[in-house]
This record gives C-alpha cells, sequence and structure tokens, in this order.
C-alpha cells in the first residue's frame, strides 16, 4: 500500500524550509521594510518591486473553481517541467532510487531523472502506444519511486486507457504521475477528480498549450494534501513571477476564448489529417488526443529537411523507439495549416 512517509527522502522529511519575509506576520501592515526590495518602485509602468505571493494563493483560488479542486489540493510551478524535477528531488534519492518510464513519450521525464542522478527504467509502450502492464510490474522493484505517464503521450498524440492507469494506480506502492499537458484537446476525462480515490497520484496540467500561456511559465500539480505540502516545501520561494500570477489570473478569466481555440485547432487536425493522408509519402497518421499529429512517412529527414528549406519548423521523431519514419506536427492557424499543406503536396 502507498504510504508517503516510506517513500518521502529523509532529507525533505527533515527539511525546514525557507521562511519568507512576508510569512513571518500576520495581522495588517503597510510598511515594509523586511525584505530587502527596492521601496521606491520599478523603472516600469507596473511596478514589480515587491516580492510575489510564493503561495500564489488569488491564481490558485481561480483555478480552484475552474477545476473543481480545493486549493489546497493544486501546486504551481515555473512551468509543470518545474514540478517534473520537484517530484523527483521529493522522492527520489539520487544513486539509489529509480522511476519507470513509457517511451516514446514527453523527453523531459529522462532529462530531469539525469540531472538529479536518477535511474529511469524504459519500458516501451506497445506498439499502439498503450501501457505494457506486464513490463511495468516487472520493472518496479523496492526503489521504484515514480511512474511518468503521459496522457495524451507526447510525441504519439494517443490517449492511455484509462483502466491500465487505474491498475497501476491501485496496486504501485509509489507515486504515479499522470501527465495531462494536452488534456483539453482529449475525448479522454481528466483524472483530476480521482485524487480522493488515490493517494498516490499526482496530475500534472499546463497553461503552456491549450491556455496559450507557454511565455509565462506556468505549470499544474494537482494531488493530495499530503504531497501537495512536501512540494510546497522543496520549490524555490518565489517560484512563479509576479507578472506570470498577475497574467494568469487575467487569463483564468477568458475561458470561453479558450474553449473557442479548442473547437478550433480540433477541426484544422480533421482537416489537416484528410489533406496529408493522401501524400505519397505519407504512411499513416496516427489518431490524436493532442494539438499534434505523429505521421509516419518513407523518408522524413528528407521531409523534414525540405520543409526546413520552406521555413516551416515541425519535429523530427524519426530517431525516437517505436517513433521509426516519424514526424510530428503542431496544429497551427488555418493559414499555416495550409502553407503547411501547399508546401508538402510540392515534396517529391
Ligand atoms: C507532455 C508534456 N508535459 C509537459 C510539458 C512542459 O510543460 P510546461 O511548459 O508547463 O513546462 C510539455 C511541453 O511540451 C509536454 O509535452
Amino acid at each position: 500500500m502507498f504510504e508517503l512517509n516510506n517513500i518521502l527522502r529523509e532529507n525533505i522529511k527533515n527539511l525546514t524550509p525557507y521562511s519568507s519575509a512576508r510569512d513571518e506576520y500576520t495581522g495588517d501592515a503597510s510598511v515594509f521594510l523586511d525584505a530587502n526590495e527596492n521601496a521606491f518602485g520599478s523603472p516600469l509602468s507596473n511596478a514589480y518591486n515587491r516580492y510575489p505571493d510564493p503561495m500564489q494563493h488569488q491564481v490558485k483560488l481561480r483555478l480552484s473553481t475552474i477545476k473543481g479542486v480545493p486549493a489546497r489540493n493544486i501546486f504551481l510551478g515555473n512551468g509543470s517541467d518545474e514540478a517534473i524535477d520537484i517530484l523527483f528531488r521529493s522522492f527520489c534519492n539520487p544513486g539509489v532510487d529509480n522511476v519507470i518510464i513509457v517511451p516514446p513519450t514527453y523527453g523531459m521525464y529522462q532529462v530531469s531523472a539525469n540531472i538529479n542522478d536518477v535511474e529511469a527504467k524504459k519500458v516501451l509502450l506497445t506498439p499502439d502506444y498503450q501501457l505494457d502492464l506486464e513490463g511495468i510490474a516487472e520493472a518496479i522493484d523496492i526503489n521504484t519511486k515514480l511512474i511518468f505517464i503521459c496522457s495524451p503521450n507526447n510525441p504519439t498524440g494517443n490517449s492511455i486507457n484509462r483502466d491500465d492507469i487505474e491498475t497501476l494506480l491501485a496496486n504501485f506502492s509509489g507515486i504515479v504521475v499522470i501527465d495531462e499537458a494536452y488534456i483539453n484537446y482529449s475525448r479522454q476525462k481528466t483524472f483530476i477528480q480521482e485524487l480522493t480515490e488515490y493517494a498516490n497520484l499526482v496530475v500534472l496540467q499546463t497553461l503552456s498549450k491549450a491556455w496559450g500561456l507557454a511565455g509565462l511559465r506556468v505549470g499544474m500539480a494537482f494531488a493530495s494534501e499530503e504531497i501537495i505540502e512536501v512540494m510546497n516545501k522543496v520549490k524555490p520561494p518565489y517560484n512563479v513571477n509576479e507578472s506570470s500570477q498577475l497574467l494568469a489570473l487575467e487569463a483564468l478569466g477568458n475561458v470561453e476564448q479558450v474553449n473557442a481555440w479548442i473547437k478550433e485547432t480540433l477541426a484544422e487536425r480533421d482537416k489537416l489529417v484528410l489533406n496529408l493522408k493522401d501524400l505519397d509519402f505519407v504512411l499513416d497518421i496516427y489518431p490524436s488526443d493532442a494539438n499534434f499529429i505523429l505521421v509516419k512517412t518513407t523518408d522524413a529527414k528528407g521531409i523534414y529537411n525540405f520543409l526546413v528549406q520552406h521555413g516551416i519548423i515541425i519535429r523530427d521523431r524519426s530517431k525516437v523507439e517505436l517513433c521509426e519514419g516519424c514526424l510530428r506536427i503542431t496544429i497551427g492557424t488555418p493559414a499555416e495549416n495550409k502553407t503547411l499543406t501547399e508546401t508538402l503536396q510540392q515534396y517529391k
């Protein structure tokens, strides 16, 4: 059974977190001479001379309403990449523990593992890009702390079978991290409503994709209060800056725009699939639940280089295991997708 204390690193268990200036008093105050800021202001039209709220209360409150999850179950990071790194630092002892990743998948799990000197055991997805549950069960040992599942998966685009993920959640005594960066484009339901069911569940989401805020770097983790407390203890004190918090808050008030873009992206995805599937060099286009498609071709490198020459950049994934010959194409605006289609029609 999952028991947080069993998988938490000893140094984190015993960690006294950094206490920021504004955490150390209660009551109202109007003169802040506690944090060595510049009291005069900023050389900008907006004032950023004060440190931001370390716990991002306003953004979490808004997210809590949108997502239907209490604010105490939400962690915010400098992108979800930061949340991934914090999970490693909280739970994995360098040189001792390991995690399981299921390639082909998002590359940062491996990179974060390498940075933290943690072994990433690879259990390949099946040929139809689903979990190899037996392989995962064999790979798990007493030092396995985290399993990363990306659903919808990058770069393959498909969602992972819900039942399989639930099997892992019910049987693994470490943490199952479900990366839902592309969930807004998916037909599959999010796992964030399952937090009360599974104490070992961490769901990652981000404002970088459907929300159109990649430049602000705001990522989310949803988990039990105990796991969120650990992540807050480990994070740098001011990990989401003031301008990102203010702009994220403003953007979260405009969900209608985001929903309209999601609809348009899905329509454009269908159109692009139709336009590309009859091209000679296209062997297969995999079903996508995301804002990109994975296309199997006869000559990935040649097509990639041809598009670069025409000023169009896509992602060559042909060197990735189980993605031989594949290109990953993000769905753009109608005009961009048209340019891409017309350019590809010229490829010989
Ligand atoms: C599956 C997945 N997770 C996380 C990220 C990174 O998200 P963020 O911008 O929030 O760090 C990406 C970005 O491409 C992604 O594909």
